[in-house]
């Protein structure tokens, strides 16, 4: 019998052994997708969130430890107010109605970021969502909300000052693990693929610190019509790769 996650037999090339622990994906172009079909903005999101669904079960079928997904950032507020209100209504419904999926597919839901800022009743959802899925064994899904790199290394700092001032910390203890583990991913192994869609050439501030040694797969494709095939497709690059950390 053929024990190869679903995705990694029948003529795909991919490795099962070195299939990466962690995938982050910037997923944009849900504008210029609703925009290029005279849709609004909103469907685009729509749209994208279709996408989440299928790419959260494929990641697990193919054995991906982690998933985070960028799905707003601490810029994000700069948008319309009928966006962002749109925006978070739509993640409200997500989280309701992903939950039995989710635990069909034994997919654990976590969040990062400034997650008190966000509105209470999203709050409230995610909450939900998270304990409902929080001892699921399989794929750790992990929304980045209200996120920022930036401010998550400022609260990181933050958190060692009030350690420091605590007396429980001296500045000489402080080492990249004292920082790593202050960051909102304390535990979650660093991203090994960084994937973007809709070709835009930037990190905007996802995951600064976490993607130091990540590789970066940017496809040309918007987010609402990114879907297994093309995982698949940025796992066989990641998996052409030479990963040397700095080394030789
Ligand atoms: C970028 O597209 C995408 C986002 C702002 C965040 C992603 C949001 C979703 C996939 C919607 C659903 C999310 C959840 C969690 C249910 P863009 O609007 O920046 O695209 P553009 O650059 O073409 O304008």
């Amino acid at each position: 019998m053929n024990r190869a996650p679903k995705g990694l037999s029948g003529g795909s090339s991919l490795d099962p052994a070195r299939v990466p622990a962690h995938v982050a994906i910037i997923m944009d172009g849900n504008g210029r997708w609703a925009c290029a079909r005279g849709l609004s903005r909103i469907r685009g999101h729509l749209a994208g969130a279709e996408s989440i669904r299928e790419i959260v079960r494929a990641a697990g079928e193919l054995g991906i430890g982690y998933l985070t997904l960028y799905a707003f950032s601490v810029e994000n507020w700069k948008r319309p107010k009928r966006e962002v209100s749109s925006l978070m209504a739509l993640l409200k419904r997500f989280l309701a109605r992903e939950e039995a999926e989710l635990n069909r597919n034994n997919v654990r839901l976590r969040a990062i970021g400034r997650i008190a800022g966000l509105p209470s009743d999203v709050q409230g959802a995610l909450r939900k969502a998270c304990a409902a899925t929080a001892s699921n064994t399989g794929l750790t899904l992990i929304l980045a909300l209200n996120y920022g790199g930036r401010s998550e290394i400022v609260d990181a700092v933050r958190q060692l000052c009030a350690r420091a001032a605590r007396g429980e910390l001296t500045a000489e203890e402080v080492g990249e693990e004292t920082v790593a583990g202050s960051l909102y991913t304390a535990g979650i192994p660093d991203p090994d693929l960084l994937i973007r869609t809709s070709g835009e050439m930037r990190v905007s501030n996802f995951l600064l610190w976490q993607i130091s040694y990540a590789e970066m797969h940017v496809t040309p494709v918007y987010w609402p019509d990114f879907r297994r095939p093309h995982l698949v497709r940025a796992l066989l690059d990641y998996q052409r790769r030479e990963r040397r950390f700095g080394g030789v």
